[in-house]
């Protein structure tokens, strides 16, 4: 049996939204039909658009249904730039140097193909962002800023950042804030109209729904210039036939997801305790990174670093032994680089290479955490010793 510790990446879809996409596939319509078809399917999508508002806490009229969370990012970081410039340009486009390649890369793209100034704000030694230097870049900035965008929780140490804050301090100079909240929703309490947000992402394939559904709730009067267009639809903010199966099962999902504050996550943190203590008894010198309290991060989050390992060799041994998870960053072109969250968190390059994420999710049960408990410290010892060895026989 295989212990699947990589919910962070993708968690397995809940019975209830795989069961209403599998009767929704067997169906069929275009939601612009005007026949009866097109309205039985029209219905679909809105009585799954009004059932992920109330999840979200927004309302139908705020939601944007995207082929994901990374579209979602991708619209609200472009299409808010877009719609700031004006007679005066606003270049400036803030977020932090935590977040995830959704939306750093799109900042990316806009400074070199837009003239966007991007600044990544620094984070402390937890991941948490320093909000004293949002305040300084607002305030010498102020007209030039475009829109602020701050995750809601980091993918690959779990921890929660001050939206609260950002959303203060932002308002208070008339500036747009965007939160990527793909990994909070279901972990922690959120809603979209008490955040005082103005946009806010959520990933179908994070909440137990499918790959490839997400939305951007945008508050109702924000000006978005569309990222896609063709047809109109989604009131010409996102263009494209609607994915009847896939929103309907994402709306299940998110619904049963946010009950999860409650009910999952203190059971999931209990778990993830656990397991925190069993990597720790076994290897006493790897490090938690992250926030070390339980409100800190994540329930289901627990990112380590192991000394003198290289974490892609460590998720290997781990796979073997039917471990699943995750070195928590980015492979580029087969390469595994060290992540830019660890750096950015001041963690040295030698030290960020040995990372390993263990994310909890929905499904996860003891046997995950014991599978692992059993594997972590041989599997460490033997990644050593190879590393001990190749070391010794380099010339
Ligand atoms: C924080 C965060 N944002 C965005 C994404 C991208 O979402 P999607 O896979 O739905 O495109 C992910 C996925 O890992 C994520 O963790």
């Amino acid at each position: 049996m295989t212990a699947y510790l990589d919910h962070a990446a993708t968690t397995p879809m809940r019975p209830e939204a795989l069961e209403a996409m599998v009767d929704e596939l067997a169906r069929h319509g275009n939601a612009s039909s005007l026949h009866t078809s097109g309205r039985r399917t029209r219905r679909t999508v809105e009585e799954a658009r009004e059932r992920f508002a109330a999840a979200i806490g927004s309302t139908p009229s705020e939601v944007v249904f995207t082929a994901g969370g990374t579209e979602a990012d991708n619209l609200a970081l472009k299409g808010l730039f877009w719609a700031r410039q004006g007679a005066a340009r606003r270049p400036v486009v803030v977020t932090t140097s935590v977040e995830h390649h959704a939306v750093l890369d799109p900042a990316d793209w806009l400074a070199e193909h837009e003239g966007a100034d991007v600044v990544r704000l620094p984070v402390d030694a937890f991941g948490r962002l320093e909000v004293g230097a949002l305040h300084e870049v607002l305030d010498e900035r102020t007209d030039d800023v475009a829109l602020v965008s701050v995750m809601w929780a980091n993918n690959e140490v779990g921890t929660v950042q001050p939206v609260a804050e950002v959303v203060e301090a932002a308002h208070a100079r008339g500036v747009p804030v965007h939160t990527d909240a793909v990994q909070a929703v279901g972990w922690l309490p959120l809603d979209f109209l008490a955040s005082g947000v103005d946009c806010l992402t959520v990933s179908g394939h994070k909440v137990g729904g499918p790959v490839g559904a997400g939305a951007l709730v945008a508050r109702r009067g924000l000006d978005l210039t569309p990222v896609v267009h063709g047809g109109g639809q989604e009131r010409g903010t996102r263009s494209g036939t609607l994915d009847a199966p896939s929103i309907r099962a994402f709306a299940v999902a998110a619904d049963r997801a946010v009950a999860a504050p409650q009910v999952d996550a203190p059971r999931v943190a209990d778990l993830r305790d656990d397991l925190v203590r069993a990597v720790l008894d076994a290897v006493p010198d790897a490090v938690l990174r992250g926030d070390p309290t339980r409100d800190g991060r994540l329930p289901g989050n627990a990112h380590f670093t192991f000394p003198g390992c290289e974490g892609d060799s460590l998720l290997y041994l781990l796979d073997a032994r039917g471990v699943e998870c995750s070195t928590g960053s980015a492979c580029q072109a087969g390469v595994p680089q060290p992540s830019h969250v660890l750096l950015a968190m001041g963690v040295p390059e030698h030290e960020a290479r040995g990372a390993l994420r263990f994310s909890l999710g929905w499904a996860s049960t003891k046997d995950d955490v014991s599978a692992l408990a059993e594997a972590i410290g041989p599997v460490v010892d033997r990644a050593r010793r190879a590393g001990l060895s190749s070391a010794a026989a380099r010339p």
